[in-house]
C-alpha cells in the first residue's frame, strides 16, 4: 500500500482555480541602498531634533541617501541585477518589468522602461505602478496574475525610491523619517514551489490628503509659485496616518491569514512596512505575533516607501531568517491610502 502524501498545513487559495499546477514562485531577490549614511546626529545639525526624539518615536537610527547623480532607476537596476543573479535569469528571459515608485526619474517615460534599457531586457514589456509604500505588494500581485494566467513566465518586480528628492530637509516632521533604496524580486512559474499563496490589496481615496505631494501633477504643475510654496515636497499628517496604518495593516494581515486558513503562529517571519517601530509593534500586538517573528531593519534605512519590504525580504533571505518551506507574511501601508498583505511559502 502506498503511503499517502503528507497533507499541507495550510490552504493554497490559488488551488480553487484551474491553474493546472502553475505556481508563482520568487526565484530571486536582491536589494541596493546608496552608500551615503545620514545619522540622527547629522540631522541634529540640520533641524531642531534629537537622536533621542527620533529613535524613541520611530526606531530609526540612520537612513541612506542617494548621490545627486544617482536616480531611482539606478537604485532599481542594482537591486534587479542581484535578484536576476540569484534566480539565474538572464535579461533576455524577462517578459515583464514592473517598478513600484512614487519617485520616478521623471513623470515619463516610466522608470521601468529606464531599468529595461539599463539591464538590456529588450524583450520585456515595462511599466510603473504607484501605490506609495504599498507598491511592492501591489506589484507582486500584478506580476503574479500575469504568471498564473500564462501570459508571462518571468516577471521582474521592483520597489525603488529616491525619497530624498521629495523630502523637505528643513521640515523636522518629515525629513527624519525617510530614506532611499531599492528591492527586487524575480517571479517565475516553478512547479517545485508554492511561492506566493495570496496577496490582498486595499485602498481608501477618501483619505488621500493624509499623505501626499501636491505639486508637479496636472492639478498644480511646476511653477515658480508652486516651488516657493513647497508643493513639491512630501507632506503628512503623521498622527492620523499612524492610526490608519495600524488598523489597515492588521486587517490586511488577518485577511491574508484567513484565506490560507492559517494562524499567526504558523508564520515564521513577518516583514512589515518599515515606517515606524511603534506601528510595527502595535500591529504585532493586534495579530498576537511574537517579537521574534518580526523582521525589522528600519533602524538602518528609515522608511523607504515602495522599497521597504522588498529590501527587508532580501535581507531576511540573506541572513537566513527565512528558510525554504517557511511561511512568510508581508504587510504594508501607504499613501492613497493603500494597504496590503501577502503570504508566501518560501
Ligand atoms: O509610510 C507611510 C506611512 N507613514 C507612516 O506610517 C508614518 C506615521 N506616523 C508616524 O510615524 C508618527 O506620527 C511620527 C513619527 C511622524 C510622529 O510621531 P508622533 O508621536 O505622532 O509625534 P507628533 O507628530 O504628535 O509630534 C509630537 C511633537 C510635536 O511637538 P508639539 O507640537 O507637541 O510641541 C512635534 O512638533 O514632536 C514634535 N516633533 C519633533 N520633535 C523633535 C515632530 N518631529 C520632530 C522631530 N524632532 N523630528
Amino acid at each position: 500500500m502506498s503511503t499517502p502524501a503528507p497533507s499541507k498545513k495550510f490552504k493554497n487559495p490559488r488551488a480553487n482555480f484551474n491553474f493546472q499546477g502553475r505556481t508563482c514562485s520568487i526565484s530571486g531577490v536582491g536589494s541596493y541602498v546608496p552608500e551615503r549614511i545620514i545619522t540622527n546626529a547629522d540631522l541634529e545639525k540640520m533641524v531642531d531634533t534629537s537622536d533621542e526624539w527620533i529613535f524613541s518615536r520611530t526606531g530609526i537610527r540612520s537612513r541612506r541617501v542617494a548621490a545627486s547623480d544617482q536616480y531611482t532607476s539606478d537604485l532599481a537596476t542594482n537591486a534587479a541585477l542581484k535578484a536576476m543573479k540569484m534566480a539565474g535569469v538572464k535579461a533576455e528571459q524577462i517578459d515583464l518589468i514592473i517598478v513600484a515608485t512614487i519617485t520616478p526619474d521623471m513623470p515619463f517615460p516610466s522608470t521601468a522602461c529606464l531599468v529595461q534599457q539599463k539591464i538590456g531586457a529588450y524583450r520585456a514589456a515595462a511599466f510603473d505602478i504607484e501605490a506609495a509604500c504599498s507598491g511592492f505588494i501591489f506589484a507582486l500581485e500584478i506580476g503574479q496574475q500575469f504568471i498564473m494566467s500564462r501570459t508571462y513566465n518571468t516577471v521582474l518586480v521592483i520597489g525603488a525610491e529616491k525619497l530624498s528628492s521629495i523630502v523637505n530637509w528643513t521640515d523636522r516632521n518629515t525629513c527624519v523619517l525617510f530614506g532611499d533604496g531599492a528591492g527586487a524580486a524575480i517571479l517565475q512559474n516553478r512547479p517545485d514551489s508554492h511561492g506566493l499563496l495570496t496577496a490582498c490589496m486595499g485602498s481608501d481615496g477618501q483619505k488621500a490628503d493624509l499623505l501626499s505631494m501636491p505639486g508637479g501633477g496636472s492639478r498644480c504643475p511646476a511653477s515658480a509659485e508652486s516651488v516657493s510654496a513647497g508643493l513639491h515636497f512630501l507632506r503628512m499628517d503623521g498622527k492620523e496616518t499612524f492610526k490608519n496604518a495600524v488598523q489597515a495593516m492588521n486587517t490586511a494581515a488577518q485577511e491574508s491569514l484567513r484565506r490560507c486558513e492559517i494562524d499567526i503562529t504558523q508564520i515564521k517571519c513577518i516583514i512589515p512596512h518599515q515606517a515606524n517601530r511603534r506601528i510595527i509593534d502595535a500591529v504585532a500586538e493586534r495579530l498576537g505575533a511574537k517579537q521574534e517573528q518580526l523582521f525589522v531593519n528600519l533602524d538602518k534605512y528609515g522608511n523607504t516607501s515602495a522599497a521597504s519590504v522588498a529590501i527587508a525580504l532580501d535581507e531576511a533571505v540573506a541572513t537566513k531568517r527565512i528558510q525554504r518551506g517557511d511561511l512568510i507574511l508581508l504587510v504594508v501601508f501607504g499613501a492613497g491610502l493603500t494597504w496590503g498583505a501577502a503570504v508566501i511559502e518560501w
